[in-house]
């Protein structure tokens, strides 16, 4: 018999040692190895003309690493051999995996004629089509457990083979599996990505972002979950790690497509933001387009009667032009206003002494309006987290919101009352104006809704806009008729500095 290049795969050490003193003392040489990535290792540099495999392997299994020997130009000629300790328990398709020969598991000296004789038989020409009945089945038991476990690891991959994920069993930063939806996100074959090497099977601007994942040793918290955004032949995929349970070597990546997801959200910020948009435009063109409506009215009145108009008259179309444009101004201050505090400067300050300096700018005007202002400060609430102009912006429209629904009443009243609340210092103005419907309140914070004739309705937005810079909160209640009361919460900062 011609002496052959023959490689063993198989777990079974004893069953290894066997098979090499068998090999070898017929003259072929023999490479023995535990597992299939060991074996691919192997034949980088040996290329054997004989393969035995067991079929049932740890990580990669012996049908699968026939497919992937199949693949590869210089070993198609190779002869396979399945050595295989559930052939009595399963049914092979033998043509599919590729193999030429299968030997039973049975007692080492009735296999080892089947082995010879196999070899013998690889030196006539391939048999058509590939294999041929299982050798040895006479002398292998059947085993209940090996079937029951056979077909709970078919149900799992039947499983994993449907799922919508992606999934990847890595070993020692090889691909030990695959299934079909994570192939087909990679666009690679089986044949291509078992026992490839994971940073091989990603396109490099896709590894660069998830080998960090894989990197450090992160292997004492199990609990710990990785995610990575990338984009994958043009899909949008979330890359996430699972650690196994006692396994140190093995990971289980998963690749979730959220292509559909990320083409729904932008279509939904798209539209939300041109109805914005379109609402907005729409509400500044009403704004400015009656001011300047009027003042072209006023002033072709005035062109035309030039002539006749006496000075009073004309000093009271100028005057109503000019009142016109004091409220175009107001719009642009308040525009002006939402864009101000775009990066707010937020510092630590004393909420009590913010407010000794605060109210004696606005008291004199209060006064004026016949409006009674009394601040409450409790001693606890101190140190804030907040912009302090922004924080003066803020009170400045809510007291005149405030003031503005007390208008006209005698016993009118503002109290604004600052406590702590919590991680919070809560400040409430409250005030006994005529207070807001419930329909009104539901447009408080919509841009441009406003009861008043001369108001924006943009006040209470900037509000809302500075307080989430400075992430603070606001409420507002009211009972129409009885008044309203609007609770702004700022951040409380501690009195040692230290930011909660
Ligand atoms: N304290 C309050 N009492 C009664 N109604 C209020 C109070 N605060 C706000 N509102 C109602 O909410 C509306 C919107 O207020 P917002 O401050 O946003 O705009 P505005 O006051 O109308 O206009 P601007 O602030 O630009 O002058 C007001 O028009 C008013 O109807
Ligand atoms: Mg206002």
């Amino acid at each position: 018999m011609k002496k052959k290049k023959i490689l063993v795969i198989d777990n079974d050490r004893e069953f290894l040692q066997g098979m090499t003193e068998l090999l070898e003392g017929h003259g072929h040489t023999t490479v023995a190895v535990t597992d299939v990535l060991a074996s691919l290792d192997v034949l980088v540099e040996y290329t054997p003309e004989i393969i035995f495999i067991d079929l049932l392997l740890p990580r990669i299994g012996g049908d699968d690493f026939c497919r992937i020997l199949r693949n590869i130009d210089y070993l198609r000629t190779c002869y396979i051999v399945i050595l295989s300790g559930i052939a009595a328990e399963q049914q092979f398709d033998f043509q599919v995996l590729g193999a030429n020969a299968c030997i039973a598991k049975s007692p080492f000296k009735i296999m080892s004629e089947h082995i010879l004789e196999v070899i013998r038989a690889s030196e006539g020409p391939l048999p058509p089509g590939n294999i041929v009945e299982v050798m040895g089945l006479d002398s292998c038991h059947f085993r209940q457990v090996t079937k029951d476990l056979l077909s709970k690891n078919k149900s799992l991959k039947t499983i994993l083979e449907s799922m919508s994920q992606g999934i990847i069993e890595i070993y020692g930063r090889r691909v030990v599996y695959a299934n079909s939806r994570a192939l087909s996100f990679l666009a690679l074959p089986f044949e291509k990505v078992l026992g490839a090497y994971i940073a091989d099977i990603f396109p490099d601007h896709v590894w660069n972002k998830i080998s960090s994942l894989l990197e450090g040793d992160r292997h004492d918290d199990m609990t710990e979950e990785h995610y990575v955004p990338v984009r994958i032949h043009e899909r949008h995929i979330l890359v996430h790690l699972l650690l196994v349970m006692e396994q140190k070597n093995c990971q289980i990546m998963l690749l979730s497509d959220v292509t559909e997801i990320r083409k729904m959200e932008s279509v939904v910020e798209a539209t939300n933001l041109t109805d914005k948009l379109g609402y907005i435009f729409s509400g500044i063109r009403h704004e400015i387009g009656n001011p300047v409506n009027s003042i072209k009215v006023a002033l072709s009145v005035l062109q035309k009667n030039l002539a006749t108009y006496d000075r009073a008259t004309v000093a009271e179309f100028l005057d109503r032009s000019l009142i016109e444009v004091a409220r175009i101004e107001y719009l642009l201050k308040a525009l002006k206003n939402y864009s101000l505090f775009e990066s707010p400067d937020i510092q630590r300050f004393r909420i009590d002494t913010f407010m000794e300096n605060f109210v004696p700018l606005v008291r004199e005007d209060f006064a004026k309006r016949k409006v009674d202002l009394k601040v409450m400060c409790a001693d606890d609430a101190r140190w804030i987290l907040a912009d302090p102009r922004a924080l003066h912006q803020v009170l400045l429209n809510l007291l005149t919101n405030a003031a503005d629904a007390i208008d006209g009443r005698e016993d009118g009243r503002i109290i604004i009352s600052i406590m702590k609340s919590d991680r919070w210092v809560e400040i409430k103005v409250d005030d006994n104006g005529h207070g807001i419907s419930e329909a009104d309140q539901k447009n408080l914070f919509r841009p441009f809704f406003t009861s008043k004739k001369n108001g924006t309705g943009l006040g209470l937005v900037i509000v809302r806009k500075m307080l989430r810079q400075m992430h603070g909160r606001i409420n507002v209640t009211s009972y129409k008729g009885f008044g309203a009361t609007v609770t702004i919460a700022i951040p409380e900062a501690e009195q040692d500095g230290r930011v909660f």
